[in-house]
């Protein structure tokens, strides 16, 4: 079976590595896999250190389609895909998660007639001013096969009437992090390098566009932050976006904007952190395994669970709210959530045991 894996942004490198590594220990694995990178992230700091960190096989093709609108985006990658999806003519497309890169894959596997896998499916947030929501809708709708995280995404799925082909495996992200943890030997020596003590600093990301393309919610976010730095400093690795988008830099209290970070040393700084701040999906589950309290810079998230179990906050961009959820003293039951680190491997093997559409 020959497998093309679409990827082209951060959050799709990790949970591909997840499969991608399934895949190659799989005994009896007759999957061939080859990946596409669709270009969208080019920087090195969250394309090719993430190759690198996660042992990722590098791209059999790169499609260059580089950053503007949406539109621009998708359809530059579309056209380059077509013809590189042809050429492979793969059994099945694997696209993953909710990003433009996986838009671009699940509509290029529809328009040349072939069968498509979506992983984390069935997520919503059910905003559709979200260009996540739009992507995640559009590849759930179009995919034959269904790997969906959680209880909830299953659900979701069913409320839009897609039941066939739908596999509850668990979450992928969360193999990564076992694997990628289990190598880092002695975490405890990782904020030492960022000059903090254990569990006395905040980590910090904000990158999604409902934050950094609104000057007045980047401004709330970014004064909540420099609050929240008074008391605790705060490590800030910044998307090349916000970075574009932020023109104040002065502080009044201790804020670190850093260049984006290779994923094993985030992974490191973040399970010693007293506080995560995201407006990434995956960080706020990644801070929940890691017993990290959480505090969402947004108004919703489609990892409800992760709320209902304390670990993570939704403070939207309300600078007060935002310090005081960080303040805040963390659960005490474990966060065991989205499956057992097993993910990859049932993805992998639905995909061995799948006979076609
Ligand atoms: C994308 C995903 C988002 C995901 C995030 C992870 C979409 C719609 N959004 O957002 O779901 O959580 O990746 O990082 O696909 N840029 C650079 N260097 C790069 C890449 C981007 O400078 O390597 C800048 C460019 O100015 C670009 C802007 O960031 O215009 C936005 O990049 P884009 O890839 O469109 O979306 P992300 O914000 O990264």
């Amino acid at each position: 079976m020959k497998v093309v894996t679409i990827v082209g942004a951060r959050p799709q490198f990790v949970k591909a590595a997840a499969v991608s590594r399934a895949i190659r220990r799989a005994a009896r694995s007759t999957i061939r896999e080859v990946i596409v990178h669709t270009g969208q992230h080019y920087d090195k700091a969250l394309s090719a250190s993430f190759f690198q960190d996660l042992q990722l096989a590098r791209p059999a093709h790169n499609l260059e389609a580089g950053s503007g609108s949406a539109t621009a985006q998708v359809s530059r990658m579309m056209a380059r895909m077509e013809r590189v999806v042809i050429q492979e003519a793969p059994d099945i497309v694997m696209t993953y998660g909710d990003t433009n890169s996986t838009l671009a894959g699940a509509l290029v596997a529809a328009q040349v007639g072939l069968p498509s896998a979506h992983v984390e499916a069935g997520l919503r947030s059910h905003r559709l001013d979200m260009p996540e929501e739009i992507n995640r809708l559009v590849a759930d709708r179009l995919a034959t096969l269904l790997f969906a995280p959680s209880e909830i995404a299953v659900e979701n799925l069913e409320r839009e009437g897609i039941r066939e082909g739908v596999v509850r495996t668990g979450d992928v992200m969360r193999d990564v992090l076992d694997w990628r943890l289990g190598k880092l030997g002695d975490t405890r020596l990782v904020p030492a390098q960022f000059s903090v003590s254990e569990r006395e600093y905040a980590v910090a990301t904000v990158h999604r566009a409902g934050n950094t393309d609104d000057p007045d919610r980047l401004g709330a976010i970014f004064r909540a932050l420099d609050r929240l730095s008074t008391h605790v400093p705060v490590i800030v690795p910044l998307h090349p976006r916000t970075r574009h988008a932020l023109h104040h830099g002065r502080w009044s209290g201790d804020l670190r904007i850093l260049d984006p970070l290779p994923y094993g040393q985030m992974i490191g700084l973040v399970r010693h952190a007293r506080i995560v701040l995201t407006d990434s999906g995956g960080l706020q589950k990644e801070a929940c395994w890691l017993g990290v309290p959480c505090v969402t810079l947004r108004s919703e998230t489609e990892w409800l669970e992760t709320v209902e179990t304390g670990w993570n906050v939704l403070a939207d961009v309300d600078p007060e709210a935002i310090v005081e959820a960080a303040l805040r003293e963390p659960p005490t039951t474990p966060c065991d959530l989205y499956g057992d680190g097993h993910a990859a491997e049932r993805v992998v093997s639905v995909l061995t045991a799948w006979s076609g559409p």
